[in-house]
């Protein structure tokens, strides 16, 4: 059997770790997510973390040289392979796309779909603030939102454009809004 490949897609704060929780409870598929990844690095004290931690705390984005190649890395993994994966927080920026593309095509792999959550940047900004991770101010979360709309929702055509995309409405329980990803990435052999 095939396994499950993923993306999540959506804003800051619309609910993508909260649901690839989820999702690779339901579908037995590894979660990654580079958002995790790169705190885990700083918590360590790694030169990665030293490297990213103050562009994660102001909001900006990590070079995309650096995330394809932990990317790269990390799908290269026996666990990947045999569970099939959930990708959170990456892709977000074309070249991180079109990386992503050829990271798979090299190891005979191919993306199952890319669900996209949507919830209104109103939402998502109260959310957030109710949070308080350490990226979450008021600045930090402005910034996010911008870099989001002006880098990450052009994916939103790429996706499509390769018939993969699904979006579904993030406003809602968590209960309600799994239903929701589930109707979508269960039919069609998913
Ligand atoms: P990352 O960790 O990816 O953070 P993010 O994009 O800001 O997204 P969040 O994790 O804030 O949102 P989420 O959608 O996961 O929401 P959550 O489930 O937590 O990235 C952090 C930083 O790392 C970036 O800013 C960048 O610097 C760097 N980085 C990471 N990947 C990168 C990449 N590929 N390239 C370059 N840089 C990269 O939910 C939010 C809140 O809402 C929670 O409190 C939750 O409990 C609540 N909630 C969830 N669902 C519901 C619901 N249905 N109803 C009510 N509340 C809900
Ligand atoms: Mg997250």
């Amino acid at each position: 059997m095939t396994t499950l490949k993923m993306v999540i897609l959506g804003r800051q704060g619309s609910g993508k770790g909260t649901q690839s929780l989820r999702i690779c409870e339901a579908y037995g598929c590894v979660h990654v997510s580079t958002g995790d990844m790169l705190r885990s690095a700083v918590e360590q004290g790694t030169e990665l973390g030293r490297q990213a931690s103050q562009t994660m705390e102001a909001g900006g984005l990590v070079s995309d040289e650096t995330m394809n190649g932990i990317v790269a890395q990390r799908l290269s993994r026996r666990d990947i392979a045999e569970r099939g994966v959930l990708l959170d927080g990456f892709p977000r920026t074309a070249e991180q796309a079109n990386a992503l593309e050829r990271i798979l095509y090299d190891l005979g792999e191919r993306l199952t779909v890319a669900v996209n959550l949507e919830v209104p940047t109103k939402t998502v900004t109260e959310r957030m603030l109710g949070r308080g991770r350490g990226d979450d101010t008021p600045e930090a979360i402005q910034r996010r939102l911008n870099l989001y709309e002006q880098q990450t929702t052009p994916l939103l055509q790429w996706f499509d454009s390769r018939s993969l995309l699904c979006t579904v409405d993030g406003v809602g329980t968590e209960d309600e809004v799994f239903a929701r990803i589930r109707a979508v990435v269960s039919p069609a052999g998913r």
